[in-house]
């Protein structure tokens, strides 16, 4: 049985003092935190503080993006080394915004992943179908097009226990949301996909996300699907009164 598995994104947002005051509301959910996984994914200069900011809370905390280099003159990158120096246990690897404004693509999202290997850290690969590929037909193609690239240069024993989340870009930020049916449909494909590649037992351990508008009110309808593990939650994910409700929704 798969543990469910909660990630929030804040992007671009927020300051120490927010995160401080989300992982302190946070405290008083010790119990249902237990039950579940929760990880907090903040901006990187904010990750130093998180063993701090987070205390007793039992919560991880990661980046949203790491380096396909493990050191060297490349100024401005952060190694998936230096990320588990500062206690991250998760990354964010090839989010739809880092591959449409960063120009990350298939190959290179798969080197960022194959580096997160090295280390101790769990990479949430992010697939997903733009609204134009969703309406030609095409999502199944682009999703098993991004986690091939990756599959293609790694062993089922690398990629077992790592996290995939499904985020359809259309949905991301927008409050649209897929049918339950196509959720499944996709999830499915995907879990079929690592049994085809590997075997029935490695397929079993990777934790399938859902990601694209999750709110308080629709997190029990997507999250609790078959084959769905769990959600990597962007806009709710800032503060305590939208995120909580969303974890709560999943014991
Ligand atoms: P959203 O973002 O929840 O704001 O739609 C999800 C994400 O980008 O990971």
């Amino acid at each position: 049985m798969r543990k469910k598995l909660v990630v929030a994104n804040w992007k671009m947002n927020g300051t120490s003092a927010d995160i401080g005051a989300m992982l302190t509301a946070m405290q008083k959910d010790s119990v249902i935190l237990n039950q579940i996984d929760v990880s907090v994914c903040v901006p990187a200069v904010f990750l130093s503080n998180m063993h701090a900011a987070c205390g007793p809370l039992p919560i991880s905390w990661g980046a949203q993006n790491v380096s396909d280099k493990a050191a060297g003159a490349f100024t401005g990158e952060i190694s998936a080394q230096m990320l588990c120096d500062v206690g991250c246990s998760t990354v964010i690897v090839g989010h739809s915004e880092r591959r449409l404004y960063y120009g990350e693509n298939n190959h290179w999202v798969a080197q960022k992943w194959l580096a997160t290997r090295k280390t101790a850290l769990t990479p949430i690969l992010c697939v997903g179908e733009s609204l134009s590929e969703r309406e030609k037909g095409q999502t199944l193609a682009v999703v098993m097009a991004q986690l091939d690239a990756v599959l293609k240069i790694t062993t089922a024993k690398e990629f077992a226990h790592t996290v995939i989340a499904y985020e359809p870009v259309w949905a991301i930020g927008t409050g649209l949301t897929p049918t339950t049916n196509e959720v499944v449909s996709v999830h499915t494909a995907l879990r079929e996909h690592l049994v085809k590649q590997y075997d029935s037992a490695t397929s079993q351990t990777v934790r399938l996300l859902y990601g694209g508008s999750v709110k308080g009110d629709n997190a029990a309808q997507l999250l609790t699907l078959a084959n769905v593990d769990g959600g990597l939650i962007g806009g709710a994910s800032l503060k305590y009164d939208t995120f909580s409700p969303i974890y709560k929704a999943l014991i």
